[in-house]
């Protein structure tokens, strides 16, 4: 089995991990966890793909370890099993201050030369090579997916046609739709779709996505932001209270993923919590994964804490 390490965002301590999970379960993918060390995670699997993983929000990249040396003993490379066809590159990562000699890359790039049939190409390489440094230890890897991390930044509130301080941001929703483990294939719903933020961002990865909330404003403003971003969705509006049957044609979608109203931000005045969770059951076959500034939900435990600032603390359920 392969060794596959996940380079984690460091933006929140456990989320970027249990997201990672998350999708290799959604990606139906067999894999083991073997450890985590920082902002790495190592994962046993027998192959995982670029398609499978480039729908995280808080991984960097993914590559596979090939071999691990102590940094100043590159030379023992040489006599490592290697591969590469094509055109390749190899670039170094520091995740501390491990030391490592000046030419490290340029080395490694003549050994992988030397050996296999690839050559280098250091502008647009078919084969990105990653040495990772840590705790005084090198990890060669060949990098499975590079991920698009800034995408993320071009669809927040500012450049979006419909925006509302309520809106999250693109990545922790993107990375809320991966918690539920929502197929890019499956159906979700988010019952206060606010600004369409999840919505969005479940589109975006190919899932059919339907949306209701209370406010004319909200409604129409999350339409306009899907159709900027050339996606669609069902939005439709009403209290949550009737979503059986607003969403009659619909229900139950595979995953929720939802941000409830928060009682200073949100305009409405009666806290629809209760109701909502009254009705988790009927909504999704699967996961339903809620945030909401409570963690004191009668019979449900909250899975992560978020830190907003000194007066406001967000809670993720996955229930
Ligand atoms: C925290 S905001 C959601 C923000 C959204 N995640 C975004 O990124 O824009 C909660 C939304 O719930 C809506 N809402 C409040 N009470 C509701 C109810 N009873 N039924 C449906 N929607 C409701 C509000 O209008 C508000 O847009």
């Amino acid at each position: 089995m392969a060794t596959y390490l996940f380079l984690l965002s460091q933006e929140h301590p456990e989320i970027p991990a249990a997201e990672a999970r998350a999708v290799l379960n959604a990606e139906n993918i067999d894999y083991r966890v073997k450890e985590q060390e920082d902002s790495m995670l190592f994962v046993e699997s027998d192959d995982i793909k670029a398609e499978a993983v480039d729908r995280l929000a808080m991984t960097f990249e993914v590559a596979e370890v090939l071999h691990r040396f102590k940094p100043d003993q590159y030379q023992k490379l040489a006599a490592k099993p290697l591969s590469v066809d094509g055109s390749f590159a190899v670039r170094k990562e520091y995740l501390d201050d491990t030391e490592a000699p000046d030419e490290l890359e340029r080395n490694v790039g003549r050994i992988i030369d030397k050996n296999t049939d690839g050559h280098v190409n250091l502008n647009a390489p078919d084969t990105l090579f990653r040495v990772y440094l840590y705790d005084d230890t090198a990890y060669l890897s060949r990098i499975v997916a590079d991920i698009d991390r800034s995408s993320y930044e071009q669809r927040k509130n500012q450049f979006r046609p419909f925006s509302s301080p309520v809106s999250l941001h693109p990545r922790l929703a993107h990375a809320l739709v991966n918690l539920s483990e929502v197929p890019c294939d499956g159906t979700l719903l988010d019952p206060f779709c606010g600004t369409g933020g999840i919505l969005l961002e479940a589109a975006l990865i190919g899932c059919d996505v339907h949306g209701l909330d209370i406010q004319d404003e909200m409604v129409n403003g999350s339409r306009k932001n899907l159709e900027a971003f050339n996606v669609e969705g069902d939005i439709r509006k009403g209290n949550v209270e009737d979503v059986n049957d607003i969403f009659d044609d619909a229900l139950p979608v595979d995953a929720v993923v939802t941000d409830l109203p928060y009682g200073k931000a949100s305009k409405i005045k009666d806290d629809p919590t209760d109701t909502f969770l009254e009705l988790i059951d009927d909504l999704a076959d699967e996961k339903t994964v809620f945030m909401t500034d409570k963690d004191d939900l009668d019979g449900y435990e909250p899975a992560f804490e978020i830190y907003v600032h000194r007066s406001l603390n967000r809670y993720v359920y996955i229930v």
